[in-house]
């Protein structure tokens, strides 16, 4: 059976989640349940990261210990996720002990391979970085909060696998993804790539986990982080699992963070000899104006807010149909109000909202028999059969924005269909027609819908119980004359401005 594993960033529990972490797990959970439908089995992965300088110093800000803090904050995140109904595998927490003593083993053979050295070392330290930044980053100036520092450290030989790295990355167009990404990359390897430092003195800063070769350090955040894609599936601890998951098809990321993955992450593993992850995928930023949504500039979204006022599968839609993977996006409650009523109230729920009261009010209620097509539903038919493999083609290349337009388009052409065809007249000529036309438009309804479900998992069940045809598959001719359809509120009540206005979010 084909396997599918894919993670997203572990997030910092500096403070509550937004929509932008709201977003990466969201696209995991949509990719995860693609696979799943697909027939695949999955290991999505999801968790947070809870050491580092920027927690402690969040802890220290509310007066708490840094682990109560986490222990406070960590069920938000479960809390939101649980909400917003991401289905993940495994949820790691990196002060766990299954973490900690894998990040201590990894320590200990990258250790044993000759891989670490100590040295003395002074340079401009960015404390919101959390990193020594090169003397030409320092120049840029875009770095906050820089001060010099001297002091002995434990550093990781990366420069060693400058070539390799690049070779690997030339050789393997899809590791890093989108291209432009890549090359990204490949210009910043151009430049001779100094060694990681992957330590913190206590004395400086404390938690993190303690390196296993000197009791009077911690491990570097990044260092223990990114350790977690491989302490979850069972690196030195079950064999068996790891041989079975690794390597990862997808680490799903920010573009803020593709350096630390791109470089970090796979010099790691070269050191470790262990296989990289099949693809790194980079998604935009989602922008409040010209700027990233982000903690410290104090414009985010609360997604809770916006569960509240338009539901899980309304904020999962908007946030898969409106970012082009890779590129940056828009956060504007006028283009969530824009896209919820013409995609779902007008598109979606109204055809469903046609369909079943034609049937109710004119067909007793049941699934009318769809008699003999004409060339007109033969063509729906076909659109309709070859949606599940432009959908799959369209998620595989991680074109997940692509794959929805997909659906609500075939959406919009039962709709038109429904228009030209008007059953609501022929049901008083032409009944057998009349008949015909509700069967189509309900069939294909019923497809686009299965299509759906990895985005909108709670409204597309609700339809397809409407439909009678929860389980059904999206192949043509499934949907069964003579079944009763079940009554239902509208779907997706249209949004009025007056409403929004109103509203706090
Ligand atoms: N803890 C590290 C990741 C370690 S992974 C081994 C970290 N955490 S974070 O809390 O800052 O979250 C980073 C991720 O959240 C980003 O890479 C991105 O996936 C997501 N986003 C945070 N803000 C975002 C936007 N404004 N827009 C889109 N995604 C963003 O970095």
């Amino acid at each position: 059976m084909p396997k599918f594993f894919v993670t997203t960033p572990i997030y910092y529990v500096n403070d509550a989640p937004h929509i932008g972490h709201a977003y990466t797990t969201i696209l995991a959970d949509v990719l995860a349940r693609f696979h799943r439908i697909a027939g695949d089995e999955v290991f999505f992965l999801t968790g947070l990261d809870e050491h580092g300088q920027k927690v402690k110093q969040a802890a220290q800000k509310r007066g708490l210990k840094p682990q109560a803090h986490c222990d406070d904050l960590a069920p938000r995140f479960l809390n939101l996720w649980q909400k917003l109904d991401i289905r993940f595998d495994d949820f790691i927490r990196t002060t766990e002990e299954r973490h900690k003593k894998i990040v201590q083993l990894v320590l200990q053979k990258v250790h044993d391979a000759g891989d670490i050295y100590v040295d003395e070392y002074e340079g401009w330290y960015s404390v919101a970085e959390e990193r020594f930044i090169s003397q030409s980053e320092y120049t840029s100036g875009q770095f906050r909060d820089v001060k010099k520092l001297k002091e002995k450290n434990y550093f990781f030989k990366m420069g060693k696998y400058q070539q390799q790295l690049i070779d690997y990355l030339e050789s393997h167009p899809d590791f890093i993804e989108p291209e432009h990404r890549k090359n990204e990359m490949l210009g910043f390897l151009r430049q001779p790539l100094s060694d990681l430092c992957i330590s913190r003195p206590k004395a400086r800063m404390d938690w993190g986990i303690e390196i296993p070769f000197d009791r009077d350090y911690v491990t570097y955040v990044w260092f223990d982080a990114l350790v977690n894609y491989i302490s979850v599936p069972g690196y030195g601890s079950d064999d068996a699992k790891f041989k079975k998951w690794w390597p990862a098809q997808v680490h799903l990321i920010g573009k803020d963070i593709l350096t630390t993955h791109s470089i970090y992450w796979t010099t790691i593993l070269f050191s470790l000899g262990l296989s990289l992850p099949k693809t790194i995928f980079a998604h935009g930023w989602w922008l409040i104006g010209q700027t990233k949504m982000s903690k410290s500039l104090g414009n985010v979204v609360n997604p809770l807010d916006l569960i509240d006022q338009y539901g899980a599968d309304a904020v999962r839609y908007y946030l898969m149909r409106e970012m082009v993977l890779g590129s940056d996006a828009n956060f504007t409650l006028d283009s969530f109000n824009k896209c919820f009523n013409s995609d779902l109230a007008n598109d979606f729920g109204n055809l469903l909202n046609r369909v079943s009261g034609l049937i109710a009010k004119n067909h007793g209620g049941r699934i009318p028999g769809a008699g003999l097509l004409t060339a007109v539903e033969e063509d729906i038919k076909k659109q309709a059969n070859a949606l599940p493999g432009k959908v799959k083609d369209l998620v595989n290349a991680f074109e997940v924005q692509e794959a929805v337009v997909a659906v609500i388009e075939f959406v919009r052409v039962l709709n038109k269909y429904m228009e030209a065809q008007a059953p609501w007249k022929l049901a008083r000529t032409d009944m057998k027609a009349a008949e015909r036309v509700l069967y189509t438009a309900a069939e294909g309804l019923r497809i686009a819908s299965i299509m759906l479900a990895p985005v909108m998992p709670q409204k597309i069940a609700t339809v397809l119980d409407i439909l009678g045809a929860v389980g059904s598959k999206p192949v043509w001719g499934q949907l069964k004359a003579g079944t009763a359809l079940k009554t239902h509120p509208p779907l997706f009540p249209r949004i009025e401005l007056d409403d929004l206005k109103k509203s706090s979010v």
